[in-house]
C-alpha cells in the first residue's frame, strides 16, 4: 500500500526514478587503468632508424576508449631521458586541474626515472580527444587517441556506422625534435620545418622507403565509416580530403555538430573533426590525403602530401582494385584561406545552445609574434632571427615565461609568492591598427608570467585578435579546462560597434580550440567554472615555445563541488 502510495505521488516518483537512474548511471560507469611507459624505441621512417620517444614503444601511442561518465587512472612512468607530461587534450577535468599535465601549469614535469598517476573522470564529452606530451616537443612522437563513447546503453545522434577508424595527422622530423627545437632556441631563428606528414604514424606512398607501410582504411561497399580526424601536428594546419568522397561532420573537439557535408577538412593542430564517409562508389581504391594549409605568407613551410588508401573490400575489387593505382584526390591551394574559411564557418552546435548573453569580464586579447632585437653584447650565432634579431611571440604584448620552481597550480594551491601575478592585461597596452602596416616599436613585446583572474561561475567574453607583426597567419588557440563556444569569426581589426551583429547567440560550435583566422579575429565565451589553473596558448608548438600563451587563474567557488580536489600524493615536485 505504501509503495503504491509513493508511485501514485508524481513529484516522489519522479525522485524515485531519479534514485534509479543514479545508481544505473553508478554502475555502469568504469574506470579504466593504463600503464604509459615513456621510452625511446627505435622507429623507421623516411629510410632512417630514429631512437624515438613513445609510449609503451608504440607509434603512435596507444588509443584510449572510453565511454562518457567514465574514469581514467593512467600511471606515467618516465624510463626516457627528458622530462615529461601528458596532457588529456580537450577532457574538461572538472575541479581535477592536477591532472591535466601541462609542464609548469599544474605540475612539475616527471623526471626520468621517476612516475605519477593521472585520475579523472569525462564528464559530458562525447565523441574524439586526444592525448599528448605537454613537456617541450615530446608530442612530436608522444600522442595518441582519446575516443568517447557515448554512455553504455545510449547512442549516437547519427545512425551508427559500421566501422569506425581514428586518423591521427601527424608531423615527422628525420632528426631528434628536440634538437629541433633546441637548436631554434639557441639560434633565434625558426625552426626547421618537417619532413614528413603522417597518417596514423606513417608518411605514406608520396615519401620515399615508405609505401610498403602505406596506412589502408578498410570499407565495405555501401558501408558507412566514422573517421575520427585528429591534427596532432606540431606546427601545421592542415587539409584533409578523400577522391570522390564527401564527408559529413557530425562531431569536433568532443561535442556534437548540426551535420554538414564538405568534400574537405581544415583542421589547426589539437582539433578533432568525426565525419562519416559512405562507401558509394565503384569498388576501388582511394587515397585519403593531408597537406598544409600554410596561412604565413613567405614563411617556409612542409609542402609534403601525406597519404593513406581507402580500399573497398569486396568480392570484384578484392582481385582487380588490389593492383590498381588508387585514385589521387585534388586539395585546395596550400594558401587556399577561402577553402579554410568556408569550412570553419559551417560549423554550429545541433540545437539551440545556452551561451552566456550578460558578460562578467571582456577581453580582448591580441594573439601574434614579435622580434626582439639583440643587445649588443650577445653572439650573433644567437640572433640568428629576421635582420640579427630572435623570434617571439606574445599575447597583449606579453610574451609568457613558465616557471621553474613550481608550478602556477601548485604556486596558487600553498599560496607561494613570487612565482606569478595576476595582472594579464585584459586589453592591449597600446591600440593600434593589429592587422595593418605595425609601427616596429611595437613589435617587441615584454617578458612576464602574468595571469588574469576569474571569480569562480564569472561569465566571460574573449575577443581574439590576430596581428600582423612580421606576418600575420592563422592560430589555432586552445583553452585548458575547458570547452568555449565560438560566437563569431571575421577579418581585419574586430570592430565592437559593427561585429557583435555577427554574433551567434543561438547555436555557435563548442570547441576547445578556436582557428584565429589570418589577419583576423575570433570571439569565445565560456563560464569559468572550473576552478584552476588553465593554460591559453596558440597549439603551434613552435609559438608557445616564443611565448604566445597566458593562463587563466580560476578561483574556488562556494561549496566544495565548486573547489578544486587537493592534489595527489605522487604529484612530481620540480
Ligand atoms: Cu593540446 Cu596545451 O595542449
Amino acid at each position: 500500500m505504501e509503495a503504491l502510495k509513493i508511485i501514485a505521488n508524481p513529484l516522489s516518483s519522479f525522485f524515485f526514478t531519479c534514485i534509479l537512474l543514479l545508481f544505473a548511471n553508478a554502475a555502469s560507469a568504469k574506470t579504466h587503468y593504463h600503464d604509459f611507459v615513456i621510452q625511446a624505441t627505435p622507429v623507421k621512417r623516411l629510410c632512417k632508424t630514429h631512437n624515438t620517444i613513445t609510449v609503451n614503444g608504440q607509434f603512435p601511442g596507444p588509443t584510449l576508449e572510453v565511454n562518457n561518465g567514465d574514469t581514467l587512472v593512467v600511471n606515467v612512468v618516465n624510463r626516457a631521458r627528458y622530462n615529461v607530461t601528458i596532457h588529456w587534450h580537450g577532457v574538461r577535468q572538472m575541479r581535477t586541474a592536477w591532472a591535466d599535465g601541462p609542464e609548469f601549469i599544474t605540475q612539475c614535469p616527471i623526471r626520468p626515472g621517476k612516475s605519477y598517476t593521472y585520475r579523472f573522470t569525462i564528464q559530458g564529452q562525447e565523441g574524439t580527444l586526444w592525448w599528448h606530451a605537454h613537456s617541450s616537443w615530446l608530442r612530436a612522437t608522444v600522442y595518441g587517441a582519446l575516443i568517447i563513447h557515448p554512455k553504455e546503453g545510449e547512442n549516437y545522434p547519427f545512425p551508427k556506422p559500421k566501422r569506425e577508424t581514428p586518423i591521427l595527422l601527424g608531423e615527422w622530423w628525420d632528426k631528434n625534435p628536440i634538437d629541433v627545437v633546441r637548436q631554434a632556441t639557441g639560434t633565434g631563428a625558426a625552426p626547421n620545418v618537417s619532413d614528413a606528414y603522417t597518417f596514423n604514424g606513417q608518411p605514406g606512398d608520396l615519401y620515399k622507403c615508405s609505401s610498403q607501410d602505406t596506412t589502408v582504411v578498410h570499407m565495405d561497399s555501401g558501408d558507412t565509416n566514422l573517421l575520427r580526424v585528429i591534427n596532432a601536428g606540431l606546427n601545421q594546419q592542415l587539409f584533409f580530403t578523400v577522391a570522390n568522397h564527401k564527408f559529413t561532420v557530425v562531431g569536433a573537439d568532443a561535442s556534437y555538430v548540426k551535420p554538414f557535408t564538405t568534400s574537405v577538412l581544415m583542421l589547426g593542430p589539437g582539433q578533432t573533426t568525426d565525419v562519416l564517409i559512405k562507401a558509394d562508389q565503384p569498388a576501388a581504391r582511394y587515397y585519403m590525403a593531408a597537406r598544409a594549409y600554410a596561412s604565413a605568407q613567405g614563411a617556409p613551410f612542409d609542402n609534403t602530401t601525406t597519404t593513406a588508401i581507402l580500399e573497398y573490400k569486396t568480392a570484384s575489387c578484392s582481385s582487380n582494385c588490389v593492383k590498381s593505382k588508387p585514385v589521387f584526390p585534388s586539395l585546395p591551394a596550400y594558401n587556399d584561406t577561402t577553402t579554410a574559411t568556408a569550412f570553419t564557418t559551417k560549423f554550429r552546435s545541433p540545437r539551440k545552445v545556452e551561451v552566456p548573453t550578460e558578460i562578467d569580464e571582456n577581453l580582448f586579447i591580441t594573439v601574434g609574434l614579435g622580434l626582439n632585437n639583440c643587445s649588443s653584447g650577445a653572439r650573433s650565432r644567437n640572433c640568428q632571427g629576421p635582420n640579427g634579431t630572435r623570434f617571439t611571440a606574445s599575447m597583449n604584448n606579453v610574451s609568457f615565461v613558465l616557471p621553474s620552481n613550481f608550478s602556477l597550480l601548485q604556486a596558487h594551491h600553498k599560496g607561494i609568492p613570487g612565482v606569478f601575478s595576476t595582472d594579464f592585461p585584459a586589453v592591449p597596452p597600446v591600440k593600434f591598427d593589429y592587422t595593418g602596416n605595425v609601427s616596429r616599436s611595437l613589435w617587441q613585446p615584454t617578458r612576464g608570467t602574468r595571469l588574469y583572474n576569474l571569480k569562480y561561475g564569472a561569465r566571460v567574453q574573449v575577443v581574439l585578435q590576430g596581428t600582423s607583426i612580421f606576418t600575420a597567419e592563422n592560430h589555432p588557440i586552445h583553452l585548458h579546462g575547458y570547452d568555449f563556444y565560438i560566437i563569431a569569426e571575421g577579418f581585419g581589426n574586430f570592430n565592437p560597434k559593427t561585429d557583435t551583429a555577427k554574433f551567434n547567440l543561438v547555436d555557435p560550435p563548442l570547441r576547445n580550440t578556436a582557428s584565429v583566422p589570418v589577419n583576423g579575429w575570433a570571439v569565445i565565451r565560456f563560464v569559468a567554472d572550473n576552478p584552476g589553473v588553465w593554460l591559453m596558448h596558440c597549439h603551434l608548438d613552435v609559438h608557445i615555445t616564443w611565448g604566445l600563451a597566458m593562463a587563466f587563474l580560476v578561483e574556488n567557488g562556494i561549496s566544495e563541488l565548486e573547489s578544486l580536489e587537493a592534489p595527489p600524493e605522487d604529484l612530481p615536485v620540480c
